[in-house]
């Protein structure tokens, strides 16, 4: 049996069931299905009584056009992002509430309440003026996990400047890439930040970047730290780089946010694709408010006195939408933590847990598979009792990992939302509703109310396992890929008429629950994060001593994925050690340490058809130990039986 199918036979024997614990149902902000049935009724009105829960400065007149592929929600209204997650909470009790606690890994602490929010991130939005930003100008951001970071998406969205924020693991050349082709006019970096005890030179990194950059005009670097500033080299471009206090400093704390239109750009945030190059992926304004703050509100069935921590970073859809859009929308009190999870030791997060009393906990299944592998020891020595919800984004979930969360975090009472969703989705889209889903470890259950989905095959029907298929549009979509329409169209839209096409493979059990698989593309899942095999390939053929180069993924205990790289190289050069050092590092170099492949393996050639296609999936079997598929479509059998000879022996 092939090694999806077994793992498939296991989930749908799952026989366990975690019905809501009693106490999560009184006072849910969802208690029954009465959200399910009216979004059932009618999805669009479901939808536009979301929409009526945020501050508009002028209504829409239509809820959606919907012109295949391009759908427009809340056509008409005007709304500004940053008003709604910030200033609409300055009239209650909710001014003086803390809005963001943040915690440094060295273990610094800053907190900020609405108020003070509010303040800070209308004095950046001022600054951005003075340097010349305008509305639709776009602001890059590189930055730590530090509140600068949501600070400066929200001035950005205070004056109507799409960010884009690039995560601060990336290389240079990768921030380049990206600054490039939003044709950012500003960049928002640090001088650096602390990642397990080291220091992460953000500003070196961006001038490396800006050596490529023609369009970016002004450089806003904040100071993480006098001490981290007597540690690292920050020079200062006169004229182009101006340092954040001094910029703040002189602004005035008033700054009308920008009414903007419900299909302006809010963001552009890259994410990686079949292809070598990112796509921008564009999110707007109205629609994406809309379902970010409702899935926040029922997903973790947010209550006023919550204290909230998603442990994603910034850099990631999930920290747009879940550490800074969705909760603040929702007026809640927001966790962020700078560094690693094992600094100093590895209970930093349970510490954290305890010592700030958060009560929901937002995290991802390669998290939770390094904290099995660490032992239940960590988590024991602290109280966790606070804790009532926890959630999980970014893969499939395996069983095993489910029940120790539930167990050992969770203390057996908190029920567990594992939310599938993407960058490109914007929001939660298929998901257990905490107080009225009876859950499955593993499954993620069924969509969020207004959400259709289905599983079709290749010719659009409808199937019991099959591509996870979103059929009707949903607020939160993405509207298109920033300067590649066509890409937007091939990519999402091509495969059925109309219908969203995820890239997931997924399957029903007996009773209708969804079961998410994994990618079906060439797309890799390594720690949560997606990488395209066609990314580190063309930064392996990058390097001078590659001719070619085949990526695949192989399974990996705590990362899901890692990632193995076979690579044919010029005529005359060795495959020794140091060079197989080198092309790591190469990779490195081009995309991050993200990428960094875990396995490389020199080939003489590379199994091809006849056709001249990689076979991928023989590759995978070689990277995984398997016995070969079939290989009789091969234009040569020996070579692939030649690298097997060399990468390793059989198993069953
Ligand atoms: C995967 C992260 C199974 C999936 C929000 C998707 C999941 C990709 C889940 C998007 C889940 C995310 N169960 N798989 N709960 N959540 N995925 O764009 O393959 O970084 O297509 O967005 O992660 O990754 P992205």
């Amino acid at each position: 049996m092939s090694e999806a199918g077994a793992a498939l036979d296991v989930l749908l024997t799952e026989e366990r069931r975690f019905p809501p614990p009693e106490h999560s149902r009184k006072g849910a902000v969802v208690a029954d299905r009465g959200p399910y049935e009216r979004a059932e009724r009618d999805r669009l009105a479901f939808w536009e009584s979301w929409a009526e829960e945020l501050d508009w400065f002028e209504g829409w007149h239509t809820v959606l056009e919907w012109e295949p592929p391009h759908a427009k929600w809340f056509v008409g209204g005007r709304l500004n992002a940053a008003h709604n997650c910030l200033d609409r909470h300055l009239e209650g009790p909710r001014r003086d509430k803390p809005a963001l606690i943040w915690e440094g890994e060295p273990g610094d602490t800053r907190s900020f309440t609405y108020a003070e929010l509010h303040a800070e991130v209308s004095r950046l939005a001022n600054a951005l003026k003075g340097l010349g930003v305008q509305k639709g100008d776009r602001v890059a951001i590189y930055l730590p996990m530090i509140p600068e970071a949501a600070i400066a998406m929200l001035a950005c969205a205070r004056i109507g400047a799409p960010h884009s924020v690039v995560f601060g693991g990336f290389s240079p050349e990768a921030l380049a890439d990206r600054i490039n082709d939003a044709q950012a006019r500003v960049l928002v970096t640090a001088d650096g930040g602390y990642r397990r005890g080291g220091v992460v030179p953000l500003k070196l990194n961006s001038d490396k970047a800006l050596e490529a950059c023609p369009s970016l005009e002004s450089v806003v670097v904040v100071e993480r730290g006098e001490e981290l500033s007597r540690g690292i080299e920050v020079p200062m471009t006169a004229g182009r780089d101006h340092f954040y206090s001094d910029l703040v400093a002189e602004a005035s704390s008033e700054c009308p946010a920008e009414p903007m239109d419900s299909e302006d750009l809010l963001y552009i945030l890259y994410t990686s694709g079949t292809t070598g190059t990112p796509k921008g992926v564009v999110h707007t304004t109205g629609g994406y408010l809309t379902q970010v703050s409702a899935t926040t509100k029922c997903v973790f069935d947010l209550r006023e006195d919550d204290v909230y921590w998603c442990t994603a970073d910034v850099g990631w859809v999930t920290g747009h939408s879940y550490i800074v859009y969705g909760p603040l929308a929702n007026g809640a009190t927001v966790l962020m933590y700078e560094g690693a999870p094992d600094w100093p030791r590895n209970d930093r997060f349970w510490d954290i847990c305890a010592r700030y009393g958060v009560t929901v906990f937002y995290t991802a299944p390669t998290a939770i598979r390094a904290f099995m592998k660490w032992g239940e020891r960590w988590p024991a020595k602290h109280d966790l009792s606070r804790l009532r919800l926890l959630g999980t984004v970014g893969e499939p979930i395996n069983p095993e990992a489910w029940m120790w969360y539930h167990r050992v975090v969770g203390g057996g009472r908190c029920p567990i939302v594992d939310t599938w969703w993407q960058t490109e989705t914007g929001a939660i889209m298929i998901t257990p509703l905490p107080a009225v889903t009876t859950t499955r470890p593993g499954s993620a259950t069924e969509p969020f109310p207004g959400i259709r989905a289905t599983l079709l095959d290749d010719d659009g029907n409808e199937v019991n396992a099959g591509f996870l298929a979103i059929t009707e549009p949903w607020p939160s979509m993405m509207r298109t890929i920033y300067g590649d329409e066509q890409r937007y169209r091939d990519t999402y839209w091509s495969k059925w008429d109309g219908i969203y096409f995820p890239g997931d493979g997924a399957k029903y059990d007996n009773d209708g629950y969804l079961w998410i698989l994994g990618r079906v593309d060439d797309v890799l899942n390594v720690a949560g994060h997606r990488i395209g095999t066609m990314e580190v390939e063309s930064a392996l053929v990058d390097h001078e001593a590659v001719v070619e180069a085949a990526v695949v993924g192989k399974t990996h205990d705590v990362k899901g994925q890692a990632i193995a790289a076979f690579v044919t190289l010029r005529e005359g050069v060795d495959g020794s050690q140091a060079l197989e050092g080198r092309l790591r590092e190469h990779v490195v170099q081009k995309i991050g340490a993200i990428a960094r492949p875990e396995i490389v393996v020199f080939a003489a050639d590379l199994p091809k058809t006849r056709s001249g296609k990689i076979m991928r999936r023989l590759l995978k079997d070689v990277a995984e130990g398997h016995r070969l598929g079939d290989t009789t479509t091969l234009a040569d059998p020996a070579v692939v039986e030649a690298l097997q000879m060399k990468y390793g022996g059989e198993e069953d």
